[in-house]
Protein backbone atom coordinates (compact mmCIF):
# COMPACT_ATOMS: atom_id res chain seq x y z
CA UNK A 1 0.00 0.00 0.00
CA UNK A 2 1.01 3.18 -0.51
CA UNK A 3 0.53 6.31 2.34
CA UNK A 4 0.99 9.94 2.95
CA UNK A 5 1.65 11.10 6.18
CA UNK A 6 0.56 14.86 6.66
CA UNK A 7 1.87 16.35 10.00
CA UNK A 8 3.21 19.34 12.09
CA UNK A 9 5.61 16.95 13.52
CA UNK A 10 7.99 13.96 12.70
CA UNK A 11 10.65 13.18 15.29
CA UNK A 12 14.00 13.69 15.65
CA UNK A 13 13.65 16.50 12.78
CA UNK A 14 9.92 18.38 14.45
CA UNK A 15 9.21 17.08 17.35
CA UNK A 16 7.35 19.45 20.49
CA UNK A 17 5.57 15.83 22.22
CA UNK A 18 4.10 12.45 21.28
CA UNK A 19 2.77 13.51 17.94
CA UNK A 20 6.77 13.60 16.48
CA UNK A 21 7.48 10.24 17.96
CA UNK A 22 4.16 8.49 16.73
CA UNK A 23 4.44 9.99 12.98
CA UNK A 24 7.71 8.66 12.79
CA UNK A 25 7.15 5.64 14.50
CA UNK A 26 3.87 4.65 12.84
CA UNK A 27 5.39 5.51 9.25
CA UNK A 28 8.54 2.79 10.40
CA UNK A 29 6.34 0.03 11.58
CA UNK A 30 4.15 0.74 7.72
CA UNK A 31 7.37 0.53 5.77
CA UNK A 32 8.88 -2.41 7.59
CA UNK A 33 5.60 -4.41 7.08
CA UNK A 34 6.34 -3.41 3.18
CA UNK A 35 4.82 -0.56 2.77
CA UNK A 36 5.58 2.91 0.62
CA UNK A 37 5.31 5.89 3.19
CA UNK A 38 6.04 9.27 2.59
CA UNK A 39 5.84 12.38 5.13
CA UNK A 40 4.86 15.91 3.84
CA UNK A 41 5.88 18.44 6.94
CA UNK A 42 6.43 22.16 7.27
CA UNK A 43 9.98 23.25 6.35
CA UNK A 44 10.49 25.25 9.42
CA UNK A 45 13.37 27.02 10.27
CA UNK A 46 13.98 25.10 13.29
CA UNK A 47 13.77 21.95 11.93
CA UNK A 48 17.09 19.48 13.19
CA UNK A 49 18.57 20.23 10.17
CA UNK A 50 21.33 17.75 11.26
CA UNK A 51 19.14 14.86 11.35
CA UNK A 52 18.18 14.97 7.47
CA UNK A 53 20.08 13.26 5.40
CA UNK A 54 20.75 13.85 1.69
CA UNK A 55 18.19 17.40 1.63
CA UNK A 56 17.37 18.70 -1.90
CA UNK A 57 14.71 20.05 -3.99
CA UNK A 58 12.31 18.09 -5.43
CA UNK A 59 9.51 20.86 -6.85
CA UNK A 60 11.05 23.96 -7.70
CA UNK A 61 7.99 26.58 -8.07
CA UNK A 62 5.13 25.66 -6.75
CA UNK A 63 2.17 28.12 -6.41
CA UNK A 64 -0.44 27.24 -3.68
CA UNK A 65 -3.45 29.13 -4.31
CA UNK A 66 -4.29 31.64 -0.92
CA UNK A 67 -6.90 34.23 -0.93
CA UNK A 68 -7.65 34.59 -4.70
CA UNK A 69 -3.48 34.80 -5.56
CA UNK A 70 -1.09 32.06 -5.05
CA UNK A 71 1.67 31.90 -2.70
CA UNK A 72 5.07 30.21 -4.13
CA UNK A 73 6.61 27.09 -2.14
CA UNK A 74 9.69 25.24 -2.87
CA UNK A 75 9.45 21.37 -1.89
CA UNK A 76 12.41 19.41 -0.58
CA UNK A 77 12.95 16.34 -0.27
CA UNK A 78 15.28 14.21 2.18
CA UNK A 79 15.90 11.43 4.69
CA UNK A 80 15.13 11.75 8.19
CA UNK A 81 16.64 8.22 9.28
CA UNK A 82 15.52 6.42 6.63
CA UNK A 83 12.12 7.39 6.53
CA UNK A 84 11.13 9.71 3.22
CA UNK A 85 9.98 13.38 3.41
CA UNK A 86 9.06 16.26 2.10
CA UNK A 87 9.10 19.68 3.28
CA UNK A 88 7.23 22.50 2.17
CA UNK A 89 8.94 25.76 2.02
CA UNK A 90 6.49 28.69 1.90
CA UNK A 91 7.76 32.07 0.71
CA UNK A 92 6.48 35.93 0.31
CA UNK A 93 5.74 38.50 3.22
CA UNK A 94 3.99 35.81 5.39
CA UNK A 95 6.88 34.06 6.40
CA UNK A 96 4.83 31.18 7.91
CA UNK A 97 7.43 28.72 9.07
CA UNK A 98 10.45 30.84 9.85
CA UNK A 99 9.26 31.44 12.89
CA UNK A 100 12.05 30.05 14.92
CA UNK A 101 8.91 27.78 16.44
CA UNK A 102 6.63 24.92 15.50
CA UNK A 103 3.42 26.56 17.19
CA UNK A 104 2.47 29.47 19.50
CA UNK A 105 1.98 32.05 16.43
CA UNK A 106 -0.68 34.20 16.27
CA UNK A 107 -1.88 32.85 12.66
CA UNK A 108 -1.06 29.40 13.50
CA UNK A 109 -4.16 29.04 11.80
CA UNK A 110 -3.01 30.50 8.80
CA UNK A 111 -0.27 28.54 8.54
CA UNK A 112 -1.62 24.85 9.19
CA UNK A 113 -4.31 26.09 6.58
CA UNK A 114 -1.97 26.69 4.71
CA UNK A 115 0.48 23.78 5.01
CA UNK A 116 -2.69 21.83 4.19
CA UNK A 117 -3.56 23.47 1.14
CA UNK A 118 0.08 23.34 0.08
CA UNK A 119 0.36 19.26 0.73
CA UNK A 120 -2.41 18.80 -1.27
CA UNK A 121 -1.52 21.06 -4.00
CA UNK A 122 1.89 19.31 -4.37
CA UNK A 123 0.89 15.84 -4.36
CA UNK A 124 -1.56 16.96 -7.38
CA UNK A 125 1.10 18.89 -9.05
CA UNK A 126 3.62 15.67 -8.60
CA UNK A 127 1.17 13.12 -9.32
CA UNK A 128 0.62 11.44 -6.09
CA UNK A 129 -1.85 9.40 -5.94
CA UNK A 130 -1.49 7.57 -2.50
CA UNK A 131 -3.70 5.01 -1.09
CA UNK A 132 -4.51 6.54 2.12
CA UNK A 133 -3.40 10.11 3.17
CA UNK A 134 -3.37 9.83 7.18
CA UNK A 135 -3.11 13.21 8.76
CA UNK A 136 -2.74 14.11 12.28
CA UNK A 137 -4.52 16.75 14.98
CA UNK A 138 -6.14 20.20 14.15
CA UNK A 139 -3.14 21.41 11.76
CA UNK A 140 -4.07 18.79 9.56
CA UNK A 141 -7.63 18.82 9.44
CA UNK A 142 -8.16 20.50 6.51
CA UNK A 143 -6.79 17.96 4.61
CA UNK A 144 -9.63 15.49 4.42
CA UNK A 145 -12.23 18.56 3.93
CA UNK A 146 -9.89 20.19 0.41
CA UNK A 147 -9.03 16.65 -0.73
CA UNK A 148 -13.59 15.98 -1.16
CA UNK A 149 -13.88 19.94 -1.79
CA UNK A 150 -11.93 20.48 -4.07
CA UNK A 151 -8.88 18.43 -4.97
CA UNK A 152 -11.38 15.02 -5.55
CA UNK A 153 -12.62 17.15 -8.94
CA UNK A 154 -9.33 18.09 -10.15
CA UNK A 155 -8.26 14.46 -10.23
CA UNK A 156 -7.76 12.74 -7.18
CA UNK A 157 -10.27 10.43 -6.76
CA UNK A 158 -8.34 7.51 -5.39
CA UNK A 159 -6.83 8.54 -1.92
CA UNK A 160 -8.87 8.02 1.14
CA UNK A 161 -8.15 9.34 4.31
CA UNK A 162 -7.37 8.42 8.02
CA UNK A 163 -7.13 11.09 10.41
CA UNK A 164 -5.90 10.61 14.39
CA UNK A 165 -6.96 12.67 17.25
CA UNK A 166 -3.98 13.37 19.66
CA UNK A 167 -5.53 15.84 21.87
CA UNK A 168 -8.72 17.19 21.82
CA UNK A 169 -7.94 20.05 24.24
CA UNK A 170 -6.95 21.88 20.69
CA UNK A 171 -9.20 21.86 18.03
CA UNK A 172 -8.01 24.87 15.85
CA UNK A 173 -10.80 26.78 16.64
CA UNK A 174 -10.81 30.13 14.12
CA UNK A 175 -12.72 32.03 11.96
CA UNK A 176 -14.44 32.65 8.20
CA UNK A 177 -11.30 33.81 6.35
CA UNK A 178 -9.64 30.56 6.83
CA UNK A 179 -12.41 29.36 4.26
CA UNK A 180 -11.93 32.13 1.91
CA UNK A 181 -7.81 31.88 2.38
CA UNK A 182 -7.94 27.79 1.46
CA UNK A 183 -10.44 28.36 -1.06
CA UNK A 184 -13.62 26.91 0.44
CA UNK A 185 -15.83 29.57 -0.95
CA UNK A 186 -19.20 28.52 -0.10
CA UNK A 187 -19.49 30.13 3.28
CA UNK A 188 -22.93 28.90 3.97
CA UNK A 189 -22.20 25.52 3.18
CA UNK A 190 -19.06 25.55 4.95
CA UNK A 191 -20.13 26.94 7.93
CA UNK A 192 -22.79 24.55 9.26
CA UNK A 193 -23.50 22.45 11.81
CA UNK A 194 -22.87 19.56 9.95
CA UNK A 195 -19.42 20.53 8.43
CA UNK A 196 -16.89 22.94 10.08
CA UNK A 197 -19.21 25.59 12.40
CA UNK A 198 -17.67 25.10 16.05
CA UNK A 199 -20.36 23.45 18.22
CA UNK A 200 -19.79 25.67 21.33
CA UNK A 201 -19.77 29.19 19.17
CA UNK A 202 -21.77 29.34 15.87
CA UNK A 203 -19.90 31.90 14.18
CA UNK A 204 -16.19 30.22 15.13
CA UNK A 205 -14.59 27.38 12.68
CA UNK A 206 -12.89 24.19 13.78
CA UNK A 207 -10.74 22.34 12.05
CA UNK A 208 -10.84 19.40 14.30
CA UNK A 209 -14.18 18.85 13.50
CA UNK A 210 -13.67 19.08 9.71
CA UNK A 211 -11.76 16.46 9.87
CA UNK A 212 -13.90 14.22 11.87
CA UNK A 213 -16.70 14.76 9.61
CA UNK A 214 -15.14 14.70 6.33
CA UNK A 215 -12.12 11.66 7.04
CA UNK A 216 -13.25 8.29 5.97
CA UNK A 217 -11.73 6.59 9.30
CA UNK A 218 -11.09 8.60 12.53
CA UNK A 219 -8.56 7.10 14.97
CA UNK A 220 -8.03 8.52 18.86
CA UNK A 221 -4.52 7.38 20.17
CA UNK A 222 -5.65 4.76 23.01
CA UNK A 223 -9.00 2.98 23.81
CA UNK A 224 -9.83 4.31 26.88
CA UNK A 225 -9.12 7.98 25.78
CA UNK A 226 -11.78 7.27 22.95
CA UNK A 227 -14.16 6.25 25.60
CA UNK A 228 -13.87 9.38 27.46
CA UNK A 229 -14.13 11.38 24.90
CA UNK A 230 -17.36 10.19 23.83
CA UNK A 231 -19.07 9.94 27.81
CA UNK A 232 -17.22 12.36 29.48
CA UNK A 233 -16.55 16.28 29.06
CA UNK A 234 -13.21 15.59 28.16
CA UNK A 235 -14.26 15.96 24.54
CA UNK A 236 -14.18 19.89 25.01
CA UNK A 237 -17.61 20.35 22.70
CA UNK A 238 -17.13 17.68 20.04
CA UNK A 239 -19.23 14.97 22.21
CA UNK A 240 -22.22 15.36 19.35
CA UNK A 241 -19.72 15.29 16.63
CA UNK A 242 -18.30 12.20 17.39
CA UNK A 243 -21.60 10.30 18.35
CA UNK A 244 -22.69 11.04 15.03
CA UNK A 245 -20.13 9.57 13.29
CA UNK A 246 -19.80 7.19 15.68
CA UNK A 247 -19.44 4.39 13.26
CA UNK A 248 -15.73 5.35 11.49
CA UNK A 249 -14.20 5.66 15.16
CA UNK A 250 -11.72 3.63 16.46
CA UNK A 251 -9.37 3.75 19.45
CA UNK A 252 -5.63 2.34 18.46
CA UNK A 253 -2.89 2.61 21.24
CA UNK A 254 -0.03 4.21 19.92
CA UNK A 255 3.20 2.00 20.15
CA UNK A 256 6.75 2.92 21.24
CA UNK A 257 9.62 2.58 18.37
CA UNK A 258 11.83 0.30 20.48
CA UNK A 259 14.65 1.36 17.46
CA UNK A 260 15.20 5.24 19.17
CA UNK A 261 13.68 4.15 22.43
CA UNK A 262 15.49 0.68 23.88
CA UNK A 263 18.29 0.47 26.98
CA UNK A 264 19.67 -2.12 25.17
CA UNK A 265 20.79 -0.19 21.99
CA UNK A 266 20.60 3.60 22.91
CA UNK A 267 23.01 5.70 21.40
CA UNK A 268 22.63 8.25 23.78
CA UNK A 269 23.11 6.68 27.66
CA UNK A 270 26.71 5.96 29.03
CA UNK A 271 25.88 2.22 29.91
CA UNK A 272 23.51 0.47 27.68
CA UNK A 273 21.40 -2.38 30.04
CA UNK A 274 18.56 -4.42 29.34
CA UNK A 275 16.58 -7.42 31.10
CA UNK A 276 19.83 -9.59 31.50
CA UNK A 277 22.07 -6.99 33.15
CA UNK A 278 19.93 -5.16 35.00
CA UNK A 279 22.36 -4.24 37.38
CA UNK A 280 24.28 -1.73 34.62
CA UNK A 281 21.18 0.67 34.96
CA UNK A 282 22.58 2.04 37.59
CA UNK A 283 25.85 2.71 35.81
CA UNK A 284 23.24 5.43 34.05
CA UNK A 285 21.97 6.27 37.63
CA UNK A 286 25.45 7.61 38.97
CA UNK A 287 26.36 9.72 35.32
CA UNK A 288 22.78 11.34 35.67
CA UNK A 289 23.58 12.33 39.37
CA UNK A 290 26.97 13.77 38.32
CA UNK A 291 25.67 15.65 35.15
CA UNK A 292 23.49 17.14 37.69
CA UNK A 293 25.60 17.05 40.64
CA UNK A 294 23.12 15.30 43.16
CA UNK A 295 24.72 13.62 45.76
CA UNK A 296 25.56 9.62 45.53
CA UNK A 297 23.46 8.54 48.42
CA UNK A 298 21.02 5.27 48.86
CA UNK A 299 17.78 6.87 47.83
CA UNK A 300 16.06 6.34 44.73
CA UNK A 301 15.77 8.91 41.68
CA UNK A 302 12.24 10.12 40.96
CA UNK A 303 11.96 11.89 37.75
CA UNK A 304 9.54 13.49 35.40
CA UNK A 305 9.94 14.24 31.45
CA UNK A 306 7.41 16.62 29.31
CA UNK A 307 5.87 19.45 28.19
CA UNK A 308 4.50 21.61 31.15
CA UNK A 309 1.19 22.31 30.48
CA UNK A 310 -1.83 22.34 32.72
CA UNK A 311 -2.91 18.75 30.87
CA UNK A 312 -0.36 17.00 32.76
CA UNK A 313 -1.19 17.83 36.16
CA UNK A 314 1.57 20.41 36.85
CA UNK A 315 0.37 21.33 40.92
CA UNK A 316 0.78 17.06 41.12
CA UNK A 317 4.16 17.43 39.68
CA UNK A 318 5.09 20.04 41.90
CA UNK A 319 3.75 18.55 45.11
CA UNK A 320 5.25 15.22 44.13
CA UNK A 321 8.38 16.79 44.40
CA UNK A 322 8.61 18.23 47.28
CA UNK A 323 6.94 14.97 48.84
CA UNK A 324 9.41 13.12 47.36
CA UNK A 325 12.11 15.42 48.76
CA UNK A 326 10.45 14.90 52.01
CA UNK A 327 10.60 10.62 51.83
CA UNK A 328 13.78 10.53 51.14
CA UNK A 329 14.24 10.36 47.18
CA UNK A 330 15.85 12.60 44.61
CA UNK A 331 13.74 14.07 41.96
CA UNK A 332 15.17 15.32 38.10
CA UNK A 333 12.75 17.40 36.05
CA UNK A 334 12.98 17.72 31.93
CA UNK A 335 10.35 20.31 30.78
CA UNK A 336 9.52 23.26 28.77
CA UNK A 337 6.11 25.46 28.96
CA UNK A 338 4.85 27.43 25.87
CA UNK A 339 2.96 29.38 28.53
CA UNK A 340 4.95 32.48 30.20
CA UNK A 341 3.16 32.35 33.40
CA UNK A 342 3.84 28.17 33.58
CA UNK A 343 7.50 28.77 32.31
CA UNK A 344 7.71 31.78 35.21
CA UNK A 345 6.42 29.37 38.03
CA UNK A 346 8.63 26.61 36.80
CA UNK A 347 11.67 29.15 36.32
CA UNK A 348 10.85 29.91 40.56
CA UNK A 349 10.98 26.51 41.70
CA UNK A 350 13.89 25.79 39.98
CA UNK A 351 15.73 29.00 41.79
CA UNK A 352 14.04 27.22 44.87
CA UNK A 353 15.78 23.67 45.03
CA UNK A 354 18.69 25.51 43.10
CA UNK A 355 21.33 24.23 45.80
CA UNK A 356 19.31 21.21 46.83
CA UNK A 357 21.43 18.18 46.95
CA UNK A 358 18.72 15.92 45.71
CA UNK A 359 17.44 17.77 43.11
CA UNK A 360 17.23 19.16 39.72
CA UNK A 361 15.06 21.06 37.22
CA UNK A 362 16.13 21.31 33.78
CA UNK A 363 13.53 23.86 31.34
CA UNK A 364 14.26 23.64 28.09
CA UNK A 365 13.61 20.85 25.56
CA UNK A 366 16.51 18.37 24.96
CA UNK A 367 16.20 14.98 23.33
CA UNK A 368 19.55 13.08 24.23
CA UNK A 369 19.24 14.49 27.75
CA UNK A 370 15.92 13.11 28.03
CA UNK A 371 17.46 9.08 27.21
CA UNK A 372 19.70 9.58 30.04
CA UNK A 373 17.07 10.56 32.76
CA UNK A 374 14.82 7.59 31.72
CA UNK A 375 17.69 5.09 32.04
CA UNK A 376 18.88 6.45 35.07
CA UNK A 377 15.86 7.14 37.28
CA UNK A 378 14.09 4.56 39.04
CA UNK A 379 10.22 5.94 38.96
CA UNK A 380 8.36 8.77 36.30
CA UNK A 381 5.71 10.59 37.68
CA UNK A 382 2.52 11.27 34.88
CA UNK A 383 0.04 12.66 36.85
CA UNK A 384 -2.12 13.88 34.02
CA UNK A 385 -5.72 15.62 33.79
CA UNK A 386 -5.96 14.03 31.27
CA UNK A 387 -3.99 11.98 28.87
CA UNK A 388 -4.65 10.61 25.14
CA UNK A 389 -2.42 8.73 25.38
CA UNK A 390 1.07 9.23 26.63
CA UNK A 391 4.29 8.15 25.86
CA UNK A 392 6.64 8.76 29.01
CA UNK A 393 5.20 5.82 30.80
CA UNK A 394 5.98 3.39 27.94
CA UNK A 395 9.21 4.92 27.65
CA UNK A 396 9.68 4.18 31.57
CA UNK A 397 8.43 0.37 30.91
CA UNK A 398 11.16 -0.30 28.66
CA UNK A 399 13.91 1.45 31.05
CA UNK A 400 13.38 -0.43 33.58
CA UNK A 401 11.64 2.76 35.47
CA UNK A 402 8.30 2.47 37.15
CA UNK A 403 5.55 4.85 36.45
CA UNK A 404 3.40 6.28 39.03
CA UNK A 405 0.08 7.28 36.95
CA UNK A 406 -2.82 8.78 37.03
CA UNK A 407 -5.23 6.45 35.76
CA UNK A 408 -6.65 8.25 32.72
CA UNK A 409 -6.53 7.62 29.10
CA UNK A 410 -3.94 6.11 27.76
CA UNK A 411 -2.27 5.53 31.42
CA UNK A 412 -5.10 3.16 32.03
CA UNK A 413 -4.67 1.20 29.31
CA UNK A 414 -0.94 0.66 29.93
CA UNK A 415 -0.21 0.73 33.47
CA UNK A 416 -1.29 -1.69 36.30
CA UNK A 417 -0.92 -1.06 40.00
CA UNK A 418 1.40 -3.17 41.55
CA UNK A 419 -0.75 -3.93 44.76
CA UNK A 420 -4.29 -3.61 43.10
CA UNK A 421 -4.68 -4.52 39.42
CA UNK A 422 -6.80 -7.26 38.24
CA UNK A 423 -4.34 -9.17 37.07
CA UNK A 424 -1.49 -11.51 38.04
CA UNK A 425 1.61 -10.26 39.85
CA UNK A 426 3.66 -10.26 36.86
CA UNK A 427 1.74 -8.66 34.62
CA UNK A 428 1.73 -5.56 37.27
CA UNK A 429 4.34 -2.57 36.06
CA UNK A 430 3.22 0.32 38.21
CA UNK A 431 1.41 2.40 40.64
CA UNK A 432 -1.91 3.96 39.55
CA UNK A 433 -4.45 6.89 41.36
CA UNK A 434 -7.74 8.23 40.69
CA UNK A 435 -7.63 11.16 42.44
CA UNK A 436 -6.20 14.49 41.00
CA UNK A 437 -5.43 15.67 43.96
CA UNK A 438 -2.09 15.99 46.75
CA UNK A 439 -3.76 12.92 48.30
CA UNK A 440 -4.05 11.22 44.88
CA UNK A 441 -0.62 10.76 44.10
CA UNK A 442 0.70 10.63 47.65
CA UNK A 443 -1.25 7.20 47.87
CA UNK A 444 1.00 5.83 45.05
CA UNK A 445 3.72 7.77 45.94
CA UNK A 446 4.16 5.86 49.23
CA UNK A 447 3.54 2.78 48.44
CA UNK A 448 6.29 3.28 45.25
CA UNK A 449 9.07 4.56 47.68
CA UNK A 450 7.83 2.11 50.07
CA UNK A 451 8.51 -0.86 48.52
CA UNK A 452 11.89 0.14 47.05
CA UNK A 453 13.05 0.99 50.47
CA UNK A 454 11.42 -1.88 52.40
CA UNK A 455 10.87 -4.94 49.75
CA UNK A 456 13.56 -4.45 46.53
CA UNK A 457 13.70 -7.33 45.48
CA UNK A 458 10.03 -6.61 44.45
CA UNK A 459 10.64 -3.29 43.15
CA UNK A 460 13.41 -4.71 40.80
CA UNK A 461 10.34 -7.21 40.04
CA UNK A 462 8.17 -5.01 39.23
CA UNK A 463 11.16 -3.09 37.39
CA UNK A 464 11.51 -6.44 35.39
CA UNK A 465 7.56 -6.69 34.95
CA UNK A 466 7.76 -3.26 32.68
CA UNK A 467 10.92 -3.92 30.49
CA UNK A 468 8.92 -7.43 29.57
CA UNK A 469 6.17 -5.59 28.47
CA UNK A 470 5.92 -5.04 24.59
CA UNK A 471 4.19 -1.63 23.82
CA UNK A 472 6.08 -1.66 20.24
CA UNK A 473 4.45 -0.72 17.35
CA UNK A 474 4.02 -4.42 15.96
CA UNK A 475 0.45 -4.30 17.31
CA UNK A 476 -0.85 -0.72 16.64
CA UNK A 477 0.95 -0.84 12.88
CA UNK A 478 -1.11 -3.93 12.12
CA UNK A 479 -4.10 -2.15 13.21
CA UNK A 480 -3.60 0.56 11.15
CA UNK A 481 -3.17 -1.54 8.21
CA UNK A 482 -6.80 -3.10 8.96
CA UNK A 483 -8.10 0.06 8.92
CA UNK A 484 -5.91 1.80 5.80
CA UNK A 485 -7.22 -1.43 4.23
CA UNK A 486 -10.70 -1.23 4.89
CA UNK A 487 -11.05 2.34 4.22
CA UNK A 488 -9.42 1.63 0.66
CA UNK A 489 -11.45 -1.27 -0.24
CA UNK A 490 -14.77 0.36 0.89
P1 LIG B 1 2.66 14.87 24.76
O1 LIG B 1 2.60 14.45 23.35
O2 LIG B 1 1.33 15.20 25.33
O3 LIG B 1 3.66 15.93 25.00
P2 LIG B 1 3.69 12.17 25.23
O4 LIG B 1 3.94 11.46 26.50
O5 LIG B 1 2.85 11.51 24.23
O6 LIG B 1 3.14 13.60 25.63
O7 LIG B 1 5.07 12.42 24.47
C1 LIG B 1 6.07 13.24 24.97
C2 LIG B 1 7.33 13.04 24.15
O8 LIG B 1 8.08 14.24 24.15
C3 LIG B 1 8.25 11.98 24.72
O9 LIG B 1 9.03 11.43 23.68
C4 LIG B 1 9.12 12.80 25.68
O10 LIG B 1 10.36 12.17 25.94
C5 LIG B 1 9.31 14.04 24.86
N1 LIG B 1 9.57 15.27 25.64
C6 LIG B 1 8.65 16.03 26.28
N2 LIG B 1 9.24 17.09 26.86
C7 LIG B 1 10.56 17.00 26.56
C8 LIG B 1 11.71 17.82 26.86
N3 LIG B 1 11.59 18.93 27.58
N4 LIG B 1 12.90 17.42 26.38
C9 LIG B 1 13.00 16.28 25.65
N5 LIG B 1 11.98 15.49 25.34
C10 LIG B 1 10.77 15.84 25.78
C1 LIG C 1 -0.72 14.11 22.29
C2 LIG C 1 -1.20 13.61 23.63
C3 LIG C 1 -0.42 12.44 24.17
C4 LIG C 1 -0.14 11.42 23.07
C5 LIG C 1 0.53 12.10 21.91
C6 LIG C 1 0.85 11.15 20.78
O1 LIG C 1 0.26 15.06 22.38
O2 LIG C 1 -1.18 14.65 24.59
O3 LIG C 1 -1.14 11.82 25.21
O4 LIG C 1 0.66 10.39 23.57
O5 LIG C 1 -0.31 13.09 21.40
O6 LIG C 1 -0.30 10.54 20.29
Amino acid sequence: MYIIQIASECAPVAKVGGLGDVVFGLSRELEIRGNAVEIILPKYDCLRYDKIFGLQVAYQDLWVPWYGGAIHCTVFFGFVDGRKCFFIDAHGEHNFFNRRTFYGQHDDDQRFAFFCRAALEFMLKSNKHPDVIHCHDWQTGLVPVLLYEIYQQLGMRHPRVCYTLHNLQHQGVTREHILRAAGLNRHAYFYHQDRLQDNFNSSALNLMKGGIVYANFVTTVSPRYLDEILYSAQNYGLGHTLHVHRGKLGGILNGLDYDVWNPETDRHIPRRYGLEHLDDKFVNKAALRSRFWLRDALRPVVCYVGRLDQQKGLPLVAHAIHYCLNQGCQFVLLGTAADGRIAHQFQELKRHYNDHPDCHIELGFNEELSHLIYAGAEMIIVPSLFEPCGLTQMIGLKYGTVPIVRATGGLADTIFDADYAPKPYHERNGYTFNDFNNAGIESALHRAIGLWYSYPRYFRELMENGMRCDYSWNHPGQHYLNVYEYIRDK
